[in-house]
């Protein structure tokens, strides 16, 4: 992903520290007029437009997205890659759901060609939403995953990925061994963690799906491979929590399975986390894990409302994804707008400066990849969502009544979707251009 020296002027919007923590100066990065200046897909200066425009060499491409925003591109932490047509399926909680639509569904990606072909869907919607990094499950099969890091891997993309690990609780065709999940996810580490801008997450499904000896293989790739992701599912729903209980008799509660077979660590990734008791947030926190917060897929599944004020109180941190195929959206704007909601309901209050601070940076670090993306600064990759509050006519209605930037964001988020994607680049090559959507993919 060479590009040589670019150029990007817009109102640029980065977050250098939580706004829930430090006070909005210190967080919150606002150039009403800025560039940023991109070498060999690298973040190398960023300053004011009309200074900086005067001091760039002769021949350097200047993009003027203003008066679009220009920010750090979205990380989503949490979805499923074989869900593209599971999502919107009617009328199921969890388990039910697992068992009717997502089940059958993923059998089919044990087809190179289905997994290839779902993989470049993804990556299209993920780009045309902003979103530049995600983790995502494949499936069971490791050639899902295959097709997977090829084509991130074609297209210049940040990504994390594994190969789901089960044992047990789904029909045959996805079963894996204790076995055959270790060998196959060490397999695929070893072809493409690290490679290009690729990592292999650690993937068990949930401790439903695994047997004990499964989670046990699990623990001892984990240790075998300490700067690995872990990825996998956590306190989502009242009948797993029950499964749980039933299934592993010995364990003080849900987290207390995953804690035991030294699945709890940084970098390890907990879908979901509801219905956690205070000992769990604890034992998350200390261990230096992330909750990764799913409203649409929590909304649409009836699972339950996220507690972010009890995640803050025992210093859990928290991610926010879509978790397509229970998520119903790929925006990251209308997965914000729906937590925002979640968190209503609980009596919490989410400002936007927050929620797109856990868009971007606070799912950076969530993941274990705040040196990398996530902010607008020098030496971070250029991967870069330019967003315009303006994108429909209920959200330029709108803006006519709007007076801060926070209050602009807030309204962007609720009210906007891939329509507000003006552009987004991955290591300062563009991926996506609103202009050019719908005609030849750009990747
Ligand atoms: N728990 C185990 N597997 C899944 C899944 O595919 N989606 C959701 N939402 N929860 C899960
Ligand atoms: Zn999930």
């Amino acid at each position: 992903a060479r590009t040589g020296t670019l150029a990007i002027r817009g109102r640029l919007l980065s977050f250098d520290a939580d706004p829930a923590v430090e006070a909005e100066p210190h967080a919150v990065m606002f150039l009403e007029d800025g560039i940023v200046v991109v070498k060999d897909g690298v973040i190398v200066e960023i300053g004011e437009g009309p200074a900086l425009a005067r001091r760039l060499p002769p021949g350097v491409p200047l993009v003027d997205h203003r008066p679009h925003l220009v920010m750090a591109g979205f990380i989503d932490p949490h979805l499923h890659m074989p869900q593209t047509q599971v999502i919107a399926s009617y009328g199921t909680e969890l388990m039910a759901w697992l068992s009717k639509y997502t089940f059958p569904e993923e059998l089919r990606y044990g087809d190179s060609g289905v997994a290839e072909e779902a993989s470049r869907f993804l990556f299209d919607t993920l780009a045309a939403n902003g979103t530049t990094t995600a983790a995502v499950y494949c499936t069971s099969h490791q050639i899902s995953a295959e097709a997977f890091f090829h084509e991130a891997d074609r297209r210049g993309l940040r990504m994390i990925a594994g190969k789901v690990m089960m044992d047990r609780g789904a029909p045959q065709g996805l079963l894996d061994t204790a076995e055959s999940g270790y060998e196959q996810t060490k397999e695929l580490a070893a072809a493409w963690h690290g490679r290009g801008r690729l990592e292999v997450a650690i993937t068990p499904r949930f401790a439903p799906t695994s047997s004990e000896a499964q989670l046990e293989a699990t623990g001892a790739l984990a240790a075998e491979f300490p700067g690995l992701p872990i990825q996998t599912h956590l306190s989502e729903n009242h009948g797993e929590i029950a499964f749980v209980a039933d299934a592993f008799p010995w364990s003080k509660d849900y987290t207390d399975v995953y804690e035991h077979y030294g699945l709890v660590r940084p970098r390890a990734l907990f879908g979901h986390c509801i219905h956690l008791s205070d000992r769990e947030r604890t034992a998350l926190a200390s261990k230096g894990a992330s909750a990764i917060f799913c409203p649409t897929s929590n909304l649409f599944l009836g699972s339950g409302l996220y507690d972010l004020a009890a995640s803050r109180r025992l210093g859990l941190t928290t991610g926010i994804a879509t978790d397509i195929g229970g998520g119903t959206s790929y925006s990251m704007l209308t997965t914000a707008a729906e937590g925002y909601k979640v968190l209503a309901l609980k009596g919490q209050k989410w400002p936007a400066f927050e929620a797109f601070h856990m868009m971007t940076a606070g799912n950076a670090a969530a993941v274990g990849i705040a040196d990398k993306v996530g902010r607008l600064a020098v030496g971070l990759e250029a991967d870069l969502v330019v967003l315009d509050s303006r994108a429909s006519e209920p959200m330029r209605r709108r803006m006519a009544r709007v007076e801060t930037l926070a209050e602009e964001l807030f309204a962007l988020m609720v009210l906007g979707d891939d329509r507000a994607t003006v552009a987004t680049y991955a290591m300062g090559r563009k991926i996506y251009d609103r202009y050019h959507a719908g005609h030849a993919t750009l990747a």
